[in-house]
């Protein structure tokens, strides 16, 4: 896990992921990226050389080739080892009569489209897709539910905290095996039918 990038890494489960990897001195570099910095994430950047603040809106598809360049200028030879698509956007629907099209559109396109220029479903399928094309370059591609955690999106009563969501995600991605390629895992490492 040398090199590793996390979209929407200024609040919720991606800032908790961003200060794992700095707290368990797990990876070298560490691109944090997000539409707008936070005060949490800025200061740690500011004591941290390692971690590099990067400006993305994930549905800003033109800007992937650029922040593709900023993270070989910095990564070098050593590319990148783990990319965690990890912004996304839950609109809070309250009855599906009152529900507009724009809305669905805006989560489709962020949670599902961005991730890889994917509603979960449509994730699980392209990951599974995708596992197999990249096969050949050795990349491994796996989904992750990170269970119900309380960040702005899961709300107070969810009954995890983001250090451990985040921690068994990461034990999980550790224990990953090419025969898991393709598949959907829960944070604590069980596997998820989809
Ligand atoms: N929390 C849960 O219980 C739960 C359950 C299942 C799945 N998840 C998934 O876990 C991931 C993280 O969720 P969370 O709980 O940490 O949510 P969160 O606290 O609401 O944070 C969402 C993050 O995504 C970023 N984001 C949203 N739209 C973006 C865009 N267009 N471009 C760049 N960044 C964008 C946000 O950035 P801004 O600050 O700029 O808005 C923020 O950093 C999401 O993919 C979510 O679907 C969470």
């Amino acid at each position: 896990m040398n090199t590793v990038l996390i979209t929407g890494a200024n609040r919720g489960l991606g800032l908790g992921m961003v200060k794992f990897l700095i707290e368990n001195k797990k990876a070298g570099n560490i691109f944090a990226t997000c539409r707008k910095t936070s005060e949490e994430l800025k200061s740690l950047s500011e004591v941290h050389d390692n971690l590099h603040i990067l400006n993305l809106d994930v549905t800003n598809t033109a800007q992937y080739n650029d922040i593709a360049e900023q993270v070989s200028k910095i990564s070098g030879e050593q590319g990148l080892n783990l990319l965690i698509n990890n912004a996304g956007i839950t609109t809070k629907f309250t009855k599906l009569n009152l529900v507009k099209p724009e809305q669905l559109m805006e989560n489709f396109t962020i949670n599902t489209v961005a991730p890889i220029l994917l509603t979960k479903a449509a994730l699980n399928a392209a990951t599974k897709s995708m596992s197999i094309d990249l096969k050949k370059e050795q990349i491994l591609v796996a989904s992750m539910h990170p269970g119900w955690v309380k960040t702005d999106m899961g709300g107070k009563n969810a009954p995890l905290d983001v250090a451990t969501s985040v921690r068994g995600i990461f034990d999980t991605i550790g224990k990953l095996r090419e025969e898991d390629n393709g598949k959907f895992f829960q944070y604590d490492g069980s596997e998820l039918p989809w």
